[in-house]
């Protein structure tokens, strides 16, 4: 047997760290079937755990049929096949989509098209020249430094700015519980890593965001889509998905939810992490929205409200700052963080200095919350211009709720008519683009869906962009089902 190495403050249980080792082992087959397990008693000794944590590390491998008990003999490895990785079918397929992602990019690309596809904040929220400024106060006071390496865990007076702005917000942590990541997707992705091994599966909001879904899919972990309503994950669905799929995280983005905007009311936050807690599922949350409310100030977040640990925090300052300079941040702490940042070290190295050092040189001069009232400001304005857009030019029987934060509508089509991606080329060719809704599910539904990023335009350009959306949408009728438009002859 490979040796094997517990975290004993880790968020993950023991026994899960315990059975997950196993089961690697015996997938990949350094432990062979006939292979007899040591018994619990001298592995608990071995690995300095209690020994109630392997006998039930060996429960959950019977369970799933890796192994079995002879009385009198010991614990074998059984002949079963390995838990069966992921479909080849469902990656397929993801590849095939990501295919037509790119051509799909390509397209709402060209001259002229008023794009609602992006996920960006719009070029003219970001501070360019305070960015400038810092990056010169960087340089003249640091010299080299600002150009070195970096610690793996990042820039430590960044961490400590990090750790006072997430304070505003509610979450007790310390410097030392922060890694600096490159931006909140590495974030995200630095946990799935160093959390799930192959064919885990991970609970997500279906639809949810596309970064998760790429990131499950390179990792080769399962995304268990749980339905979302107008508050968020639906809880009785998650206990069902629990109990049928036994998996390993769950990813929530409880505020600002991309791409439906949702946000869960603080009473379904407390129950879900009650939920976390029974199972011993830790919970990765997903703020990187949470600072762009534009009505009234939302619910904490589930870290702020985390007593049992059982939290990962992971934000960044991508959508209130500067996508490009890649700054985000993970919130984790004891072996657990050193295990990310032995990942990040793995990954990159260091987040950029640079970009670290004027970051906090931004966060020191105390501009940000100015910079964050105007953007929200702006985003309100936008956001009222969409609805008001939506109302008066997108086809009669769409739907959708009127967002409170964030930067997307997600817009739900008549039923009657095309679907998002049979539409797709016309509303190109009438010089507007979306983001198709089904590449937000796991299980490729919600092809009625429409993602707009609304706040990537100005209220007159929106105002245009959805009347061309509009008319795309008559077109494809038209042209498809001309009957639908002719006029009865008296
Ligand atoms: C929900 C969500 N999480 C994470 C990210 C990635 O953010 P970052 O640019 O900080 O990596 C995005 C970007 O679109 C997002 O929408």
């Amino acid at each position: 047997m490979d040796e094997i190495l517990i975290y004993k403050d880790a968020v993950e249980p023991i026994y899960q760290q315990l059975a997950r080792h196993l089961r690697l082992q015996i997938e990949s087959g350094r432990l062979a079937p006939g292979n007899k397990l040591p018994p619990t008693r001298d592995l608990a000794r071995q690995l300095g755990i209690g020994r109630i944590s392997v006998v039930n590390a060996y429960a959950q491998l019977q369970d799933n049929g890796l192994i079995a008990a002879h009385p009198g003999r010991g614990t074998f490895v059984t002949s079963a096949q390995p838990a069966p990785v992921p479909a080849e079918p469902i990656w397929a397929a993801r590849d095939a989509l990501n295919m037509s992602m790119r051509e799909i990019t390509r397209l709402a690309r060209r001259p002229g098209v008023i794009a609602f596809s992006g996920g960006t904040p719009p070029e003219e929220f970001l501070p360019v020249e305070a960015l400038r400024h810092a990056i010169n106060t960087v340089l003249d006071r640091d010299g080299a430094a600002a150009v070195a390496y970096e610690e793996a865990e990042g820039y430590r007076p960044l961490r400590v700015s990090v750790a006072e702005y997430v304070t505003s917000l509610g979450i007790q942590c310390h410097p030392d519980d922060i890694l600096i990541t490159g931006g909140t997707q590495q974030a995200l992705d630095l946990v799935v890593q160093s959390m799930l091994g192959e064919g885990d599966r991970l609970i997500t909001g279906n639809p949810t965001y596309l970064g998760l879904l790429d990131i499950a899919h390179i990792r080769r972990v399962i995304p268990i889509g749980v339905p979302v309503d107008a508050d968020g994950i639906r809880l009785d669905a998650l206990q069902n998905a629990i109990d049928e799929h036994q998996p390993r995280l769950i990813y929530a983005a409880p505020t600002y939810h991309n791409p439906t905007g949702a946000v869960m009311p603080l009473h379904r936050r407390r129950q879900l992490l009650a939920i976390a807690k029974r199972h011993n599922i830790p919970i990765l949350e997903d703020a990187v929205y949470h600072e762009m409310g534009y009505r009234e100030d939302p619910p904490p977040p589930l870290k702020a409200l985390d007593e049992d640990n059982i939290v990962l925090h992971a934000s960044g300052f991508s959508k209130i700052l500067l996508p490009g300079t890649r700054t985000g941040y993970v919130i984790a702490n004891g072996p657990l963080r050193d295990r990310l940042a032995r990942f990040k070290q793995a990954a990159d190295v260091c987040t950029p200095a640079l970009n670290q050092r004027a970051m906090h040189a931004y966060l020191a001069s105390g501009a940000l919350i100015g910079h964050l009232n105007r953007v929200r400001a702006e985003l309100r304005a936008r956001c009222e211009a969409a609805i008001e857009a939506a109302h008066q030019h997108l086809p009669p029987g769409s739907r959708w709720v009127d967002p409170t934060g964030g930067l997307y509508l997600w817009v739900q089509l008549p039923d009657e008519g095309p679907t998002a991606a049979e539409l797709y080329v016309t509303a190109i060719e009438h010089g507007t683009a979306y983001a198709i809704g089904s590449l937000f599910h796991t299980d490729g539904s919600g092809n009625r869906h429409i993602r707009l990023n609304f706040a990537a335009h100005s209220p007159a350009r929106i105002r245009e962009g959805f009347e061309r959306l509009g008319a795309a949408w008559h077109a494809w009728q038209h042209t498809y089902h001309p009957a639908a438009y002719r006029t009865p002859i008296l």
